[in-house]
């Protein structure tokens, strides 16, 4: 049985979900891909992070080092392709079943053949879901 050392983290959708997964992720250090179609969803999610991560600052929970840190674990992209070296990627994008099973086929062909793939979908069968893929056994629900 072979293992997968999770180092770099990709998060698909920049929604509500997907911005804080990716920001716990970069503060806890792991190297972060963030992807949203959306320019505008991807632009407000990463804004959502730094703004989060300074009004820490001014409560006096971490330092702006910390914040540039994390900011600088995080890579925003609209280009699929970003995703491809990654370890893990975890999806947050849109609850829709036509969505979803695009994004895990396209998903199954660009990342690499060991890289487990995770969906945060709140009522789709993570089984239909991973019929969408030639990896079922390597993919998660994600549930929080
Ligand atoms: N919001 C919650 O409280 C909550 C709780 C648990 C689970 N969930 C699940 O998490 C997922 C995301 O929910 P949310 O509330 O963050 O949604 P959201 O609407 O806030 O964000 C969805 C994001 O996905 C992006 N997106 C859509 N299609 C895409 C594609 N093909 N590729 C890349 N990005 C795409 C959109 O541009 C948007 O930025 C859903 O499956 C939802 O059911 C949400």
């Amino acid at each position: 049985m072979s293992s997968t050392e999770v180092k770099l983290i990709g998060v698909v959708g920049a929604g509500q979900m997907g911005r804080g997964i990716a920001q716990v992720a970069a503060m806890s250090d792991y190297q972060v891909v963030l992807f949203d179609i959306n320019q505008e969803g991807l632009d407000f999610g990463h804004g959502f992070i730094k703004k989060q991560l300074d009004r820490g600052v001014e409560k006096g929970k971490w330092d702006s080092s910390f914040v540039e840190k994390a900011l600088g674990n995080l890579k925003p992209t609209t280009n699929m392709n970003d995703l491809k070296d990654c370890d893990l990627v975890i999806e947050a994008a849109t609850e829709n079943k036509k969505i979803k099973f695009e994004i895990f086929k396209s998903l199954d062909e660009i990342v690499k053949d060991d890289a487990i793939l995770a969906s945060n979908t709140s009522s789709i069968s993570i089984t239909e879901i991973a019929a969408a893929t030639k990896r079922a056994e390597k993919l998660l629900e994600c549930t929080l």
